[in-house]
């Protein structure tokens, strides 16, 4: 083994970062304070959507887009199997199902063509969501799947693709999660992403009562809003006419998937180096590129999008190379360079396959 090991992914913390986060603990507030309202600002402006929620995972991010969307027992959301467990289990969480559409072997991106062989396995009248993932930082055509997709809540799994571009229905090039096509889009901001706040994650919208509702479930389910209020008598005291500071009201079960004023503020500092992150990755890509031999073959570049490189894939001939995958990481390992396998298809993970309801079963 060689002494300094190169993970395939990793987050990159400068002194600015640092301070940053040092400025917050010698302040009041570690936990939810003005700096994670700074970090949804300023990150709703970056990618040019108008609401931003930032919170404690994209694992966490996903669950919120299924329960502010309303999912629930006997919906079916079409999920790519070539993921992370995360994107499925989202619907998983609610009870809904989930019907996996296949991937092209070019791209890993599902298309028009899979997402619409996917829901005609579906029951008649029951998908109810889509969550396309962006995987590697490339971007699925989104125009192309809100025109086939009508008016399904179209959730975009972007863990991958912060800092990409991708064609609007306009024909504009626009930032991967300004939401042209689609009802909502999640980042992470695990470490190993294009920005790091250790584990985060931030939801971005336009639909202005989503993102109240997405606040909402990150936050125990309470409302504060006194128009929102369904006993309003109990919120004003004898002798006031306004609802009192002290007063909310649940109306459904949320969960506490707050990010914290430390995570933000770490957050803030690496989102003001993003452009200089993503292109950095490009520039790791074209050397790939160039320097990949015969039987190693870069993933091609989706139409339509400039890739953010969360991962940079080959497609390796093993049998014209007369080994195997796992020699070949045993190998890479050796050297010092790490890498892995995204992803084994969801599918085939033992949880759908033991599931005994008929549309988590596919056909590949
Ligand atoms: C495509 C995809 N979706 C969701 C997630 C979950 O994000 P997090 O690790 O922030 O919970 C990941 C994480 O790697 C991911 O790659």
């Amino acid at each position: 083994m060689t002494k300094t090991f190169l993970p395939y992914g990793r987050q990159f913390i400068d002194e600015d970062d640092i301070a940053a986060v040092t400025d917050v603990l010698r302040g009041d507030w570690l936990t939810t304070g003005p700096t994670v309202e700074a970090f949804e600002v300023a990150f709703a402006a970056k990618i040019g959507a108008k609401h931003a929620v930032a919170c404690s995972s994209g694992t966490a991010g996903l669950h919120l887009l299924a329960l502010a969307a309303g999912l629930g027992p006997g919906d079916v959301v079409i999920v790519p199997t070539v993921t992370f467990l995360a994107t499925a289990s989202a619907a998983r969480y609610v009870g809904a199902e989930v019907v996996f559409a296949d991937v092209d072997p070019e791209t890993g991106l599902m298309g028009v063509s899979q997402f619409l062989e996917a829901a005609a396995r579906a029951p008649a009248g029951a998908v109810k969501a889509v969550f396309p993932v962006h995987l590697n930082g490339h971007s699925v055509d989104m125009p192309a799947l809100r025109q086939v997709a009508g008016a399904l809540f179209i959730a975009e799994d972007a863990c991958h693709a912060l800092g990409g571009r991708h064609k609007a229905p306009s024909g504009t090039m626009v930032p991967v999660g300004s939401c042209s096509a689609s009802d909502a889009a999640m980042f992470s901001t695990h470490s190993v992403k294009a920005i790091a706040t250790g584990e985060g994650g931030v939801l971005v919208t336009n639909d202005t009562g989503f993102a109240a509702r997405l606040g909402r479930f990150r936050n125990h389910g309470m409302v504060r809003d006194p128009a929102l209020f369904q006993h309003p008598e109990l919120a004003v005291e004898p002798g006031e006419d306004a609802a009192a500071p002290w007063y909310y009201e649940m109306h459904e079960p949320g969960y506490n998937y707050r990010l914290n004023d430390l995570q933000s503020a770490l957050g803030l500092s690496q989102l003001r180096r993003l452009d200089d992150f993503v292109q950095q990755r490009r520039r790791f890509r074209d050397r790939y590129d160039r320097l990949l031999g015969p039987h190693v073959r870069p993933i091609q570049v989706a139409e339509g999008c400039e890739p953010a490189w969360h991962l940079s894939v080959v497609l390796i001939d093993f049998a014209a190379l007369a080994t195997t995958r796992s020699a070949v990481m045993r190998q890479l390992r050796d050297r010092g360079i790490g890498t892995q396998v995204h992803y084994i298809p969801v599918h085939k993970q033992p949880y759908y396959r033991n599931c005994k309801a008929p549309v988590l079963c596919t056909t590949f």
